[in-house]
């Protein structure tokens, strides 16, 4: 009884390590850029991160025509590596991305990701995470906004 207890507790907690999802909690491990390993910046970050968007324009209602542009930008270059729901799959699963990054930061990430990658505290700590480095997808800054878009509304945003 006790052992299967503890033989379930581990697969658990061994979940959450491997994850590098929002909910992910990482025991000694996560020694990121800032050198903290209860670090915030890998579940939320307010910085805008590395690139040209420095102020990125919501609309309000969702325009459903980038939602549209976004799902199928998804369906073609992102689905491979993220899932829609917080669960990882290769990258973080996109789940509440719009609330733990800027817009500005996600249109930089996913149009500068190497240098994000390289420069970005919160890019460097989720590379650390998963392991894998997310390769350029070379997508026009309209695709970016498009998906943006597609995220804002698998969050259930107006
Ligand atoms: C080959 C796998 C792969 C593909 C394809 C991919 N990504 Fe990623 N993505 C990753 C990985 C891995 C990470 C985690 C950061 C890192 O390790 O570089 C990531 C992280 C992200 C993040 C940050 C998520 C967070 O929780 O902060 C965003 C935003 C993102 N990707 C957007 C995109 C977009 C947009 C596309 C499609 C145009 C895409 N990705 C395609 C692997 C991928």
């Amino acid at each position: 009884m006790k052992r299967t207890h503890l033989f379930i507790i581990t697969l658990i907690l061994g979940g959450f390590i491997v994850s590098c999802g929002p909910n992910s909690q990482q025991t000694g491990d996560n020694q990121n850029a800032a050198g903290n390993k209860n670090s915030p910046s890998v579940t939320t970050d307010n910085s805008k991160g590395k690139g040209k968007f420095t102020d990125v324009q919501l609309t309000h209602p969702l325009d459903q025509g980038m939602v549209a542009k976004g799902k199928n930008l998804f369906d073609v270059k992102c689905s491979a590596c993220h899932k829609l729901t917080d669960e990882k799959l290769v990258g973080p699963g996109w789940k509440g991305v719009t609330d733990r990054r800027t817009p500005e930061w996600i249109m930089n990430f996913a149009t500068n990701t190497d240098e994000m990658i390289d420069k970005d505290p919160t890019a460097q700590a989720l590379l650390e995470k998963c392991m894998i480095r997310m390769p350029n997808q070379h997508i026009t800054d309209e695709e970016a906004r498009d998906v943006l878009e597609f995220m804002r509304n698998n969050d259930g945003k107006s």
